[in-house]
């Protein structure tokens, strides 16, 4: 966190840096049991964050909310976030199965964007958890989990980059463009998924 951060979230800060390693080391664990070595490994690699203060005060502008860091911690379901990037797609919904077992955390919200794409081309399976807080009269928060392929992450990354050049003409055709690539990458992530199965079948 930048000092900025910290002055915002205030006493909140430490316990937020704490769910945050436990996110990171609980996610690092379940994806651990599933092997490590670079045969075996699911994931690609693995993020978290805390949302900046800007972001936060934009995000609780946009839905109306107060803009302090206690009312962010009550409405803002990814003031901590965490992305696992896995190789296949099969990957995404094994991780998803350990995920929900967990004690640490309770899954309250699933969306699944790999089986109801988003109208841009945009996957991804993104999972809301919540974990005991304590500070503040704050029971619980919730945390987002975006769990998805090293594909729809170069798409969604690109993708990202791109929203954010200026004067872009013919927004109709790029939105086309950008659905016809999240498409194709799709395709090739089914037909790795694929060959991977044939290999491992031997
Ligand atoms: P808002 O964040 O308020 O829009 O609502 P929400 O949290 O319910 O949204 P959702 O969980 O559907 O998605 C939020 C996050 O998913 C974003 O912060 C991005 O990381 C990612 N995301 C969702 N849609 C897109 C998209 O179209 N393009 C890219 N690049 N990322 C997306
Ligand atoms: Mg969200």
């Amino acid at each position: 966190m930048n000092q900025n951060d910290l002055l915002f979230y205030g006493e909140y800060a430490p316990r937020l840096e704490e769910i945050k390693s436990l996110v990171l080391s609980e996610i690092g664990a379940i994806l651990g049991s599933l092997g490590s070595d670079s045969e075996t490994a699911v994931a690609e690699h693995i993020k978290c964050r805390i949302k900046g203060c800007d972001s936060l005060k934009e995000k609780l502008r946009r839905k109306g909310h107060e803009e302090t860091a206690e009312s962010g911690l009550i409405n803002v379901s990814d003031i901590v976030g965490a992305r696992v990037v896995t190789h296949f797609i099969g990957d995404i919904y094994t991780v998803y199965d350990l995920i929900k077992q967990c004690p640490r955390w309770r899954v309250v919200r699933v969306k699944d964007y790999i089986a109801n794409i988003k109208p841009n081309g945009y996957r991804s399976l993104h999972l809301n958890v919540a974990l005991p807080f304590g500070v503040g009269g704050i029971d619980e928060i919730r945390a987002e989990i975006q769990l998805r392929t090293i594909a729809m992450d170069c798409w969604a990354s690109l993708e990202h980059q791109l929203k954010y050049k200026k004067n872009v003409k013919n927004t109709a055709l790029i939105v086309e463009e950008l659905k016809r690539c999240a498409d194709e990458m799709a395709s090739t992530d089914l037909s790795m998924q694929t060959i991977r199965d044939l290999i491992m079948r031997g």
